[in-house]
């Protein structure tokens, strides 16, 4: 039997055939305001909780932000704060992942030699076995050039494996509809795609979720609707289960 990370995420490792297969590096791909923050976060909490360290290494928000959002929207998980003086659960937000990402002394451009070895040596500085980088799309704007880009995240990606901590990378699609997505190459590279969006119009939107592929998975090709409650996201129906 394979190894796996459960997420924790009610109804979700169920999905994935029992939760992420160890090591892999799997892309949570979403619109603006899809849950990609909220979802990752779980996903830390639940493993923190369990005695794994957790690394949430945001280049979009601050700390307090991060953690101000997750108790707002999850009041119920009381515990975060005893969990980030306990190293259990580690918040690296914008204020600390700045210094990985520099601009050259010409102010053109953006310099990411530190970023790959620094999230290397911080996943091991602190033993963590779980991984949230929130988002790839930060780094991708930053980088005119496309070949660049997809090496940085190849080097990333073959880092983080080789190091067997088991990744969320979140990764911003520019529409929050099943219908409009499209799936760009850069996809290709990650051991598996979860995907979030929101359906509907106006205040029936309606948060949903599909797994796209999960190597290693006999993973469900349904789309589930999932709901943000006080004690966690919770994935609404069950999946078909195989004869
Ligand atoms: N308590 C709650 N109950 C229901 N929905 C909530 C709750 N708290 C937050 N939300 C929803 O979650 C969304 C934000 O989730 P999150 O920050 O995880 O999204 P995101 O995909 O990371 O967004 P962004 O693209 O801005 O990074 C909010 O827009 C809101 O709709
Ligand atoms: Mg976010």
């Amino acid at each position: 039997m394979r190894d796996r990370v459960k997420t924790g995420i009610k109804n979700f490792d169920a999905i994935i055939a029992g939760g992420i297969p160890r090591g892999n590096q799997v892309a949570l791909a979403g619109g603006p305001g899809a849950g990609k923050t909220l979802f990752s976060f779980e996903y830390l909490y639940n493993n923190a909780k369990e005695g794994n360290v957790s690394l949430m290494f945001s280049l979009e928000e601050t700390s307090d932000m991060i953690i101000e959002n997750a108790k707002a929207a999850f009041p119920d998980f009381n515990d975060i704060d005893d969990l980030i003086s306990q190293n259990k659960l580690v918040i690296y937000g914008s204020e600390k992942t700045g210094q990985y990402v520099q601009r050259d002394t010409d102010g053109g451009s953006y310099s990411f030699n530190e970023l790959v070895s620094g999230i290397g040596s911080l996943v091991s500085s602190y033993n963590a076995s779980n991984l949230v980088i929130d988002s790839i799309t930060v780094i991708k704007l930053m980088i005119k050039d496309k070949l660049s880009y997809r090496q940085l995240t190849m080097d990333l990606i073959n880092n983080l494996r080789s190091q067997n901590v088991t990744s969320l990378m979140t990764i911003e699609l520019d529409t929050a509809t099943k219908e409009e997505i499209q799936f760009k190459s850069e996809f290709f590279m990650y051991d598996g795609i979860i995907s979030l969006y929101l359906e509907g119009e106006g205040n029936n939107r309606v948060p949903i979720l599909e797994v796209i592929k999960m190597r290693g998975s006999d993973h469900s090709f349904s789309t589930y609707p999932y709901e943000i409650k006080s004690n966690g996201i919770k994935v609404l129906s069950l999946p078909q289960m195989n004869d």
